[in-house]
């Protein structure tokens, strides 16, 4: 279930919110120009679902959000979890690529159809940590200072929308503020 916890950016230990109500994340959200919102599930994404697939099965929503936003560019990212030691190398890498602060100079905005990943938002001088499930659309506003953690093991299935070609270059912030947050997993364990 999707989860926010948000935390002062200078105490990740206090919680000042903890929430897994989905209008209670929402109202929180909005209140700092975040939109995050519920499309219906329209397929079960395994690692043989094609992407090809996945976009047809979302195709009316991806189109209205594509046309309401000005999004041009759709893809799919995803990360299914495999045995062995190259695929965990991959995965390790994979994790690396956003867990520090950045920004971008476009929305970031993610569908995800499958699986599990954590937006951490720095909004003035709050974490929101918000920790995405199947179904849940988030859009981070261009120029908010975020990170993302995708676990682990990770394992999630998610749709891109992009203004341009290089919407999803980050701007690394170079504060090592990240670090001592807790990740995805320590969150969820927290019950
Ligand atoms: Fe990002």
């Amino acid at each position: 279930m999707t989860l926010l916890q948000i935390m002062p950016d200078d105490a990740p230990d206090t919680v000042l919110l903890r929430t897994r109500d989905e209008d209670a994340i929402a109202q929180a959200l909005r209140e700092r120009s975040v939109s995050f919102s519920r499309w219906p599930r329209r397929a079960e994404v395994t690692p043989q679902t094609s992407s090809e697939e996945l976009l047809d099965a979302y195709r009316a929503e991806v189109d209205e959000l594509c046309a309401d936003q000005g999004l041009r560019l759709v893809d799919v990212a995803r990360l299914h979890p495999e045995e062995g030691a190259q695929w965990q190398e991959r995965a390790a890498k994979a994790r690396s690529t956003f867990l520090d602060e950045h920004r971008h100079a476009e929305d970031e905005v993610r569908f995800f159809a499958h699986g599990t990943g954590c937006f951490y938002l720095h909004l003035d001088d709050r974490v929101y940590a918000v920790v995405c499930e199947a179904g849940d659309l988030l859009s981070v506003p261009a120029g908010t200072r975020h990170w993302f953690d995708m676990g682990p093991v990770p394992d999630f299935c998610a749709i891109r929308f992009f203004e341009k070609e290089d919407g999803w270059v980050g701007d690394f912030t170079q504060e090592p503020i990240a670090e001592g947050f807790p990740r995805l997993d320590a969150l969820l364990r927290e019950g």
